[in-house]
């Protein structure tokens, strides 16, 4: 099979009439060791980058329009440069679009679009697709953009013309996550510092439960929103207070009421779960990185709410299985994947074992991925 990005070549210079592009740029999608539902709260998080990426193939357009085709899609836009496409929120071209508007190329561009990221799976394969088009864009317009403020534009995209409200973890680490390394990622500070992973004897497991929730999106956001009422019924008492991540225990026995409590416990233990996490995988300490993934799944289950009985099931599943040293939801919630920590040597009967149970019971397979070291953003000229 040929690489993604050879076959994004190729297919680039068949779409083109023979011309080849300009510069390729690529962006890896990224899991969530832990750390969920933190970033717009001015939290900490700790994902990494995955081994699956978007690629984007640039040309100059002949035709004075933008020509955008996604060949996962096998599809194609048109759109005149300043004006904005035809298409839905979520729309794969919405994304693009919206890179374009912000960082406005000097010339309309043919722009081809192709990735190996499962679509929908809660892996920041939008968020791949922003931070790959800004690179491609940042090289056309021949003026460096800090990283920082690459995600910043990324998010503010997916704020403005996709409509979701989400926090800045995704793009961040799609951006600057380094292979061999999770992101230990400050939001309040915006500062991030890379951990080597030395995991010969654990690997991480994806298993992608393919259940895809329309609502997931609507959910998210009002958890954004509960979480901001939280911080306006705190500070009425505490007015000095700006984000949730300066809350203390007190405050949180103060709410009088309970689903904000619930959301406010989880978003305080999840903080310290990841200062604990960080320490884990620096001594290589699998046993307790496990617990502390399977505690966070139960935080998000019952406190934060955001799981599904699916996800339920394959973590359940999964944490019965030899070797298996924890498990959790990942992402937004309500479908998507769970991320597993497996000792090396079980991985392959773990896996079958899980997906045998989902099988099983919802009659449909699971999707499993073994993470590698995961690969690093870039564009070049070619
Ligand atoms: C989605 C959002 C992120 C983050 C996670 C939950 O992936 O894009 O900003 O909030 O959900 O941790």
């Amino acid at each position: 099979m040929l690489h993604p990005k050879q076959h994004l070549i190729e297919s680039f210079r068949r779409w083109c009439r023979g011309r080849d592009p300009l510069l390729v740029s690529c962006a890896p999608g990224r899991v969530n060791l832990v750390g969920e539902h933190t970033d717009y709260n001015d939290g900490l998080a700790l994902p990494m980058t995955l081994d699956r990426a978007v690629y984007v193939a640039v040309n100059d357009s002949l035709t004075g329009l933008h020509e955008l085709r996604s060949l996962n899609y096998q599809e194609s836009i048109s759109c005149k440069p300043g004006a904005w496409p035809e298409v839905s929120h979520a729309h794969w071209a919405t994304y693009v679009a919206g890179m374009i508007q912000e960082l406005p190329p000097p010339k309309p561009v043919a722009m081809m679009i192709y990735g190996d990221i499962p679509l929908g799976a809660g892996l920041s394969s939008s968020a791949a697709l922003e931070m790959a088009a800004g690179l491609a864009l940042e090289k056309l317009r021949n003026t460096p953009i800090d990283p920082l403020q690459m995600a910043r534009i990324g998010q503010t995209v997916e704020h403005k013309y996709a409509k979701v409200k989400c926090g800045i973890m995704d793009q961040i680490v799609s951006r600057v996550g380094r292979a061999g390394h999770a992101l230990f990622l400050d939001c309040q500070k915006l500062e991030w510092k890379h951990v080597p992973i030395r995991n010969q004897d654990a690997q991480f497991m994806v298993i992608d439960s393919r259940v895809k929730r329309q609502l997931a999106h609507s959910k998210y956001n009002e958890r954004r929103a509960e979480c901001h009422r939280t911080l306006q019924s705190i500070r009425v008492a505490s007015p000095q207070i700006n984000s949730l991540r300066q809350i203390q225990l007190p405050q949180i026995r103060s709410l009088k009421e309970s689903v904000l409590r619930q959301r406010l416990q989880h978003v305080f233990d999840e903080n310290e779960r990841v200062r604990q996490a960080c320490s884990a995988i620096t001594d290589s300490d699998w046993n307790s990185l496990g617990m502390i993934l399977s505690a966070s799944h139960e935080s998000l289950r019952t406190d934060y709410e955001v799981s599904c009985e699916e996800l339920d099931f394959l973590v359940t599943q999964a944490e019965s299985c030899p070797g298996v040293f924890g498990a959790r939801m990942m992402g937004g919630g309500f479908g998507g994947c769970s991320i597993n920590l497996v000792r090396t040597e079980n991985a392959h009967l773990a896996a079958e074992a899980v997906s045998a149970a989902y099988e099983e019971k919802y009659r449909y397979r699971a999707r499993i991925h073994v993470l590698d070291k995961g690969m690093e953003a870039h564009a070049e000229w070619l």
